[in-house]
């Protein structure tokens, strides 16, 4: 498979065609930003750890039934995705009250709710991504009702599977993004990345932070969390 021209570079990865119509190659960066791009950093090592930490992950989700734009991966930093077009909505999964849930509720971090709590953002960096519910998904046709519901439904399952896997791990997951594509089937697939970028991981023992939170809050130690995380997930 041969890359083609760059078709899209987005905040932490690039997205590049091939001489193949229905694949194309993510190229994960060392960039890091938060609150809407108006931090900026770069976090060593990042890249590599999430494109083989999302394969893992998503390969993991396949095998238990989550359909997923995952093809193959190429190098550390680099793997061939089924082309897809973008749901244009962020899906937020929580279990445990964190980030702007604490936020906008006044609830302290670290809380656990007693169900999981769904929540949908409209992809719109200009709008700063804002909170949308069902409502406005189908009034504005971000995607079908038929879609919105197997989102929904695959979302509260990822959430299961994963947050089980992660125990074994020593790791919590307090919440995570996904976002899903269709791809020229009009397959609904999960696509983007689950990462230390997208996900909050505490470790179960300690309450550490290993996640994206260490660059967000200046907490320091950020190269290390995210290999910690490749550590207890792919044990390398
Ligand atoms: P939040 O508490 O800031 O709304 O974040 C919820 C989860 O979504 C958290 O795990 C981080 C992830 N997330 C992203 O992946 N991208 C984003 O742009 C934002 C705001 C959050
Ligand atoms: N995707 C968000 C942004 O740049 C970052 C975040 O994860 O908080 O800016």
């Amino acid at each position: 498979m041969k890359k083609t021209e760059l078709m899209y570079e987005g905040k932490a990865k690039k997205v590049f065609a091939t001489d193949n119509d229905g694949l194309v190659i993510v190229s994960y960066k060392d960039d890091a930003t938060a609150f809407n791009g108006l931090k900026k950093g770069t976090i060593l090592g990042k890249g590599a750890i999430n494109n083989r930490v999302t394969n893992y992950l998503m390969k993991m989700l396949s095998e238990k039934g989550i359909p997923t734009h995952f093809i193959e991966e190429i190098n550390d930093r680099e793997t061939v995705v089924k082309k897809v077009s973008i749901i244009p909505l962020e899906v937020i999964v929580r279990n445990i009250a964190a980030g702007s849930l604490s936020k906008r509720l006044g609830l302290d971090e670290g809380v656990k709710l007693s169900r999981p709590v769904l929540e949908f953002c409209y992809k719109d960096d200009a709008l700063g991504d804002p909170m949308v519910n069902r409502y406005h998904i189908l009034a504005m046709n971000y995607c079908t009702e038929q879609e919105l519901d197997l989102i929904s439904e695959y979302s509260l399952k990822i959430n299961r599977i994963l947050g089980d896997y992660l125990k074994d791990c020593n790791i919590e997951l307090i919440d995570f993004k996904l976002e899903f594509g269709k791809t020229v089937d009009g397959e609904i697939v999960l696509a983007d990345e689950i990462s230390p970028d997208t996900c909050r991981f505490w470790d179960t023992v300690t309450g550490e932070k290993l996640d994206k939170d260490r660059f967000r809050r200046d907490l320091g130690g950020v190269e290390d969390a995210y290999q910690e995380i490749l550590k207890r997930l792919l044990g390398e």
